[in-house]
């Protein structure tokens, strides 16, 4: 185990940087913000003073920041169209790399990532932060102890009514507002389902555990955003290879009632839960027996993960075929929508989806040709 201070270079100082930084903080005795890449250096000045009492010195790019050797980790913290040459370039480097969702917007991007940080030997985790909510730790102990049975059904949510985004939030379009990439889906790389809806899958995929996704029926909508290019709301339907059916429910354009974010239903009972609280009920219980988890701020839970993984090889969370099976189950999706059919997904998370149903499973239904009638 080493025992020197990791040296963490984040790269964009934007919002969510700004909660990495309180997560790096927590944990002054592994790593410091020695260093920030940011085009807009006014924009890292503040943010260097902010989180790190200007100490972490400022460079105009991430290319300058590896040139004056100045960190051992690089934090990727940028708009979507440009993770995957900072990934690569990090990875050539040879650093450790924690990069925010998506990981990459394209498959043949993931191929590219996959290909670098391979050559490289380096560490790459991607931020999926909610894999560490204490109420979804805890759902996944309850399915792991078999209290519930054989999960038949998955769900999983992530929806709020998007304001930024308001067709009459003009404010926040181009060139005038800092989430001004997010509007064009050349640099978003997608909509809802990419961004937001990357939360839904991972989430989905942590529930099901070493049951593997192979097919997708993809459906999306656009409800309140009148003007946005692209969906603001996506349901997925995924069977998994055990015929376990998983379900993703991802919008800026409502929520739902009682804030919950995942459901299980099993052959002896069922849980659900939210942010802060899981409940299960085992089929013949007359009340749900419901309990209150305090949250987290995800996010320093999910960098102390990352520093255990880069110091002592600990597990990986969200290691790269992980973050890539996300992203293979959202272009799946998206593929789905546009030609109206379900797809199938390779056992390779990198490889691209295919049109038409996936293999057979135990629990799959012939549809009778007297019922068609
Ligand atoms: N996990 C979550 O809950 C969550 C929430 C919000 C955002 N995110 C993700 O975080 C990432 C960043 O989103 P954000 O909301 O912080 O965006 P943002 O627009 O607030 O910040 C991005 C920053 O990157 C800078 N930048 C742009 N090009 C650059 C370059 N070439 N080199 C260096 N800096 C550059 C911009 O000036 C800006 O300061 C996205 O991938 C997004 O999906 C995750």
């Amino acid at each position: 185990m080493s025992t020197s201070l990791l040296r963490v270079g984040i790269v964009g100082s934007g919002g969510i940087a700004a909660q990495h930084a309180i997560g790096w903080n927590a944990y002054p005795q592994y790593a410091t913000i020695a260093a920030l890449a940011e085009v807009d250096t006014a924009r890292a000045e503040a943010f260097s003073l902010t989180h790190t009492g200007g100490s972490a010195a400022v460079y105009p790019s991430l290319e300058a920041m590896l040139a004056a050797d100045a960190v051992d980790v690089v934090d990727i913290c940028l708009p979507h169209h440009l993770h995957t040459e900072a990934v690569i370039t990090a990875a050539k480097a040879g650093k450790a790399i924690l990069c925010e969702k998506p990981l990459c917007t394209s498959l043949a991007d993931a191929r590219a990532i996959k290909a670098a940080v391979e050559e490289n030997g380096v560490t790459l985790m991607s931020a999926h932060n909610q894999v560490f909510q204490p109420s979804l730790i805890e759902a996944r102990r309850l399915m792991a102890s078999g209290v519930i049975g054989k999960p038949f059904l998955m769900r999983s949510i992530e929806t709020f009514r998007n304001q930024s985004y308001d067709p009459f939030s003009y404010a926040q379009l181009p060139p005038s507002g800092p989430r001004g990439w997010r509007t064009d889906v050349k640099s978003a790389g997608g909509g809802e389902l990419l961004d937001t809806g990357y939360h839904s899958t991972y989430r989905l995929l942590a529930l099901a555990g070493a049951d593997k996704p192979v097919e997708v029926t993809g459906f999306l909508s656009r409800f309140h955003l009148a003007d946005w290019p692209t969906e603001d709301t996506g349901q997925v339907t995924i069977r998994f290879a055990s015929g376990a059916v998983g379900e993703i429910l991802t919008s800026w354009a409502f929520d739902v009632d009682g804030a919950r974010q995942f459901e299980v239903s099993g052959s002896l009972g069922a849980l659900g839960g939210g942010a802060t609280f899981v409940s299960h009920q085992i089929y013949g219980w007359q009340n749900a027996n419901r309990r209150e988890i305090p949250g987290t701020h995800t996010f320093t839970a999910e960098i102390g993960q990352f520093i255990k993984v880069v110091r002592e090889g600990a597990s990986n969370p969200a290691d790269l075929d992980m973050a890539v099976r996300v992203l293979q189950v959202i272009k799946a999706a998206y593929l789905s929508a546009k030609l109206g059919q379900t797809v199938s997904l390779p056992d390779d998370p990198t490889a691209d989806p295919v049109p038409g149903k996936g293999p057979a499973t135990p629990w799959d239904v012939d549809v009778l040709d007297d019922v068609l009638l």
